[in-house]
């Protein structure tokens, strides 16, 4: 028996490799419970610094950007920081041939020059509570999943308009954590009128572009600059000229003192998601099929884009952000799918599942990892036609144009009304960053592809009537693009709510439509279905992992999921060794960038202004002890995507640089931590001053942060 307890600790604590490392992402509201170690690590404050509902705290001076970054406070008249990943957005619709603001950068000199965004919001986290009691009553025994979803979403809308009912922007949200064993409710203030101040031209701020992404040694200018108006009260209000900037409860200071290898560093940001207690058969779904089909489907729209953009300028400004947010995932998938193995997941979570099926046998979690493996199996087909078709179908953009004007159609008993003003918002949205050439080639791609990989079974009538209609994915190209109204700007701004009809029977629609219909007749009830099953196997695995690693005396720390909700990561600054006979250190500085300047290749080429300033070594007060200017470090924090843009903050609660990516070989950290490799990516504070300073001219804002010492 007890060499019997050995081996499974053994085996599990494999499975469990973080023991006592420095992965997690920890809630806010019980760090508390993680105070001690931080302290341990060189955390000079207290948890009450961190979180605080009776007190300004850190988390005031750090805000959801958009849904998707973090962002963080910098200055008492509300100036905000991000990257310019997160921004970019807002910088392209800014843009035109003109005024290229991601080729020139832009730096608003006075508040009056500062550009409004429609649409962008930045969310301040009042609090956040557990709630499972509320949110769980009227729960009984012996209830199916599908009741328990219902119970669940009646009680959390009521809670919900319950909390937010004073109004001021108040915005709530329920979320299952481990799996729905817990529900916290966060509310949040939301503001609406958020202006851009400054962006670094692309040359330094998405500096080595997509080659250098998700890689170190690194050494882009990832930030931006916001700043958030609010109304006279210091209230949330829409867009205004009279709104004044933010007076934020907290915002931090800046540190000027520099970051050294083995420095505490604390990350406070919204990671998205993340999946550490899956079964080995979700990993095996990713790893084989997953990733690699998604990856391929992607190398091929890249290449189609990459060859327009790269033939002219107006081309290369429209597709950029469409280009960078493909590429991204692209990326990514690929040094996942890599770590994975490198880590041995599968087997090992097999060996895990096997010793837990052991222990489980007879009690209370018996048959649980049996039973979602089962379920995965039923689930494979359904899960493989929904990435397919959310690959390709979904990515053809003239046909989700359509269905987006069809939407704007309304009709009942006194007729039919269109939305003539949101049409022509959306059409100018669109029509601005179309190119149909690159669309036609990617439908003609992504069809093919379709064709060749989703079997047979599955593929819907229409579908099979068009091949048979037209013979060939390129001649019901010709057809869709050489027909469809929405091809021909001129004609989809002049619908009128007498062509509804017009717009039904158009082949982008109709396209659009019938793969829709198709999906959500034949797919997705499926899908649905059987991730219910899932989510509720998983609800009882999860606490069993709980159990059994606590009965089991395994040394593992358990934090929940991220589901894009403020976290706390902590960990030091580490170099790493990515491969036999490399290891990186942790720091690059402006050395590095004039080692890459090629101004023959566009991800390389920097503004003349900065390699003048390196050849006159002209840093003023920007320089670390080496004399070079800091650009990028990385550390043991565990982030993921949503933690862009969030503050690194050092053991004294400063802030010493801006979070924006993590080290290719250790992306697989969404799945499985590996404290040898995976590292986080930062901005150094110093570079951006830097930047500000001697680039873009713009002091007065530097004037605006406290810096220390
Ligand atoms: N990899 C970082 C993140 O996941 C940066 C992305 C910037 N986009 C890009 N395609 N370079 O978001
Ligand atoms: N760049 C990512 C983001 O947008 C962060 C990188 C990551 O996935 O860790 O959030």
């Amino acid at each position: 028996m007890k060499r019997m307890l050995i081996t499974i600790t053994a085996l599990a604590a494999m499975a469990f490799q973080n023991a006592r490392a420095d992965e997690g992402m920890w809630l806010p509201s019980l760090i508390s419970q993680r105070i001690s170690d931080m302290q341990e690590k060189g955390f000079r404050l207290e948890a009450e610094d961190i979180y605080s509902i009776n007190q300004a705290s850190l988390k005031d001076a750090v805000v959801l950007f958009g849904r998707g970054c973090t962002g963080e406070l910098i200055s008492p008249e509300g100036l905000l920081l991000t990257n310019h990943h997160c921004g970019y957005g807002q910088i392209q619709k800014h843009s035109s041939v003109e005024h290229d603001y991601l080729k020139d950068g832009f730096w608003a000199m006075s508040r009056e020059e500062e550009l409004p965004n429609k649409g962008l919001t930045v969310s301040f986290l009042e609090r956040m509570d557990d709630v499972t009691g509320i949110i769980l009553k009227g729960y009984e025994t012996g209830m199916s999943e599908k009741e328990r979803v219902e119970l669940v979403k009646k009680n959390s809308e009521a809670l919900i308009s319950e909390v937010t009912a004073s109004g001021k922007g108040l915005r709530a949200t329920v979320e299952a954590l481990y799996y729905g064993n817990q529900y916290f409710l966060f509310l949040y203030r939301e503001y609406s009128d958020v202006r851009l101040v400054g962006a670094p031209p692309s040359s330094i701020g998405k500096f080595g572009g997509d080659t250098d992404n998700w890689m170190w040694p690194r050494h882009t200018g990832d930030f931006s600059m916001f700043r958030i108006y609010a109304d006279k009260d210091n209230n949330p209000a829409p867009y205004s000229e009279d709104n004044v900037p933010y007076k934020p409860k907290k915002y931090f200071r800046i540190s000027t003192e520099g970051v050294a290898e083995g420095d505490f560093t604390f990350i406070y940001g919204f990671p998205g998601r993340t999946q550490e207690y899956i079964h080995s058969e979700g990993v095996r779904y990713i790893e084989e099929t997953g990733d690699p089909h998604k990856i391929r489907l992607r190398t091929l729209r890249l290449g189609i884009m990459n060859r327009y953009q790269s033939e002219s300028q107006k081309v290369r400004i429209q597709y950029s952000s469409k280009n960078a947010n493909v590429a991204n995932a692209w990326k990514k998938w690929q040094g996942e799918v890599k770590g994975i193995r490198k880590m041995n997941t599968v087997a090992r979570k097999q060996e895990f599942e096997k010793e837990f099926a052991r222990w489980a046998a007879g009690g209370e979690f018996d048959g649980v990892v049996e039973n979602i493996e089962r379920i995965y199996r039923e689930l494979e087909p359904y899960q493989f036609a929904t990435d397919l078709y959310s690959e390709t179908i979904r990515t053809v953009e003239i046909a989700n144009f359509a269905m987006s004007m069809a939407r704007l159609f309304k009709e009942d008993e006194s007729g039919t009304t269109f939305d003539k003003t949101k049409a022509e918002e959306l059409a100018n949205a669109f029509y601005k960053d179309y190119h149909l050439p690159i669309d036609k080639e990617v439908f003609t791609a992504m069809m093919s592809e379709y064709e060749a990989h989703m079997p047979c079974a599955f593929k819907p009538a229409y579908h099979n009537e068009m091949m048979q209609k037209y013979g060939s994915v390129e001649a019901w190209a010709d057809y869709l693009f050489g027909t469809s109204l929405f091809a021909d700007e001129a004609r989809a701004c002049g619908l009128t709510s007498e062509d509804f009809t017009k717009v039904k029977n158009d082949p982008a629609f109709i396209y659009f439509n019938e793969f829709l219909k198709w999906y959500h007749a034949d797919v997705q009830p499926h899908a649905a279905r059987l991730n219910q099953e899932l989510q509720l196997a998983y609800r009882d695995y999860m606490r069993g992992q709980m159990v059994f690693c606590r009965t089991q005396r395994i040394p593992k720390d358990f934090y929940p999921d991220a589901n894009l909700t403020l976290r706390v990561a902590y960990g030091h600054i580490k170099g790493y060794s990515p491969a036999d006979g490399i290891y990186y250190t942790p720091s690059s500085t402006i050395k590095g960038i004039m080692e890459k300047d090629n101004p023959e290749i566009f991800d390389y080429n920097i503004p003349q202004r900065l390699r003048d300033i390196y050849a006159e070594k002209d840093y003023g007060r920007w320089a670390d002890s080496s004399g070079e200017v800091p650009v990028c470090f990385i550390a043991t924090n565990h982030t993921t995507g949503g933690n862009s843009g969030s503050p690194v903050i050092n053991a004294a609660g400063d802030l010493i640089g801006l979070n924006f990516d993590r080290v290719w070989e250790g992306t697989m950290s969404d799945i499985v931590f590996d404290p040898e490799i995976c590292r986080n990516i930062s901005l150094d504070i110093r570079y951006v001053l830097f930047i500000i300073d001697k680039v873009a001219d713009a002091d007065h804002l530097i004037e605006e942060m406290t810096l220390v010492p």
